[in-house]
């Protein structure tokens, strides 16, 4: 198989990215910092960042997947389109990756975490998936706002209580839901906490305005911040991306680190939604179409477990994706589930 082709169909084209802004000239956008270097001799840690092999066997079938089946991959076409067409995130001057990657402490990464998610190589430890990202999702919900996703993100802020001091948001990626839950309620403390080195790296530049905003990095199953210190926990489009080991993990690290009486409020995708996006990887797709949110967060101890839809269709949406091919709209949807930690929990 000739790996130099397994991906670039669906995923935005390299050169996209101009030079000064992603810095580090020498490496592509996806590779790992440069094993020759010296400095990195003396952390081992930075081998977690190399693309593993079987990433390109992947994206390779996937791939052929969508190929196979046209009507499946409709939506990966328009937004890579989209994407390409937008102009590149301000990340408010070159990024010296080396220098800021070498900042993190090691994480080990579990295997569900270590894949090419959206087929791209390296998934989300990879400069690729951090500088895309915002573009990516205000493609993915141009039709739902005026703002797009920007104006989607501070519709999802209305289930954080207003009084919140201390907000976490699991899985905070380049932290632009975390950035609007800041600015919407400024007298919080909002900690993003994410595993991947470079969702934080480009995160905190392209929000380096926000000034109530903090970064942990940290899995979201392990964050390790204190029992019952957080008004709300927030969990935006990570679920569908984790195994149901780590889902009822992180579920369970949510109901730990919130208060009694706080809220979890997490926001995603309806559980066939996916199946539009062939092309674009997403290793936990058959999980998700089983999730039952009912079950994951009362056995994490959560009570009023509710659901309800901020954008169009349901949990269980209709396949009808397929049938809509020709069209050029994406016609996503998010569904809100809320949960609450019982005011006589123990702490
Ligand atoms: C699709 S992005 C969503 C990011 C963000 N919540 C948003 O609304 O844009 C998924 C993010 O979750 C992170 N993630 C997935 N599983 C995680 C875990 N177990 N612990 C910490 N971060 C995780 C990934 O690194 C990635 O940045």
């Amino acid at each position: 198989m000739d790996r130099s082709n397994a991906g670039p169909a669906f995923i935005p084209p390299v050169h996209h990215l101009a030079a000064k802004q992603l810095g580090s000239p020498s490496s592509s956008s996806s590779s790992p910092p440069s094993q020759n270097n010296t400095r990195y001799a003396t952390r081992p840690s930075h081998q977690h960042y190399q693309v593993p092999d079987n990433h390109f066997d992947i994206i390779s079938d996937e791939i052929q997947a969508a190929l196979l089946d046209p009507p499946s991959s409709r939506r990966t076409h328009i937004i890579r389109d989209r994407i390409a067409a937008l102009e590149l995130t301000d990340f408010g001057g070159a990024i010296d990756w080396e220098k800021e990657l070498m900042a993190f402490a090691p994480l080990d990464f579990p295997e569900y975490y270590r894949q090419p998610f959206h087929s791209v190589p390296g998934g989300w430890l990879s400069k690729r998936a951090a500088v895309y990202n915002r573009m990516a999702m205000q493609s993915i919900y141009r039709e739902a706002h005026p703002h797009s996703c920007s104006g989607l993100r501070g519709d999802l802020v209305q289930w954080v209580p207003m009084h919140s001091k201390f907000v976490v948001d699991l899985g905070t990626g380049d932290g632009d839901g975390a950035a609007t839950t800041a600015k919407l309620r400024p007298a919080a403390r909002v900690v993003g906490v994410d595993a991947s080195p470079f969702m934080i790296i480009a995160g905190r530049r392209q929000n380096r305005e926000v000034a109530n905003l903090e970064w942990r990095h940290a899995l979201a199953e392990r964050t390790g911040l204190s029992d019952g210190c957080a008004d709300a926990v927030t969990i935006t489009l990570v679920l569908h991306e984790c195994s149901d080991e780590a889902k009822l993990d992180i579920a369970r690290e949510a109901a730990r680190i919130l208060k009694p009486g706080g809220v979890l409020v997490v926001a995603d995708t309806p559980q066939d939604d996916l199946a539009t996006y062939r092309g674009f990887y997403e290793p936990h797709r058959e999980a998700w179409a089983k999730f039952d949110p009912h079950a994951l967060f009362e056995a994490a101890g959560l009570v009023g477990v509710s659901q309800t839809t901020i954008l169009g269709g349901d949990l269980k949406a209709e396949a009808d994706q397929r049938a809509a091919f020709e069209s050029g709209n994406t016609d996503n949807r998010l569904f809100v589930i809320t949960a609450t930690k019982p005011e006589h929990a123990k702490l």
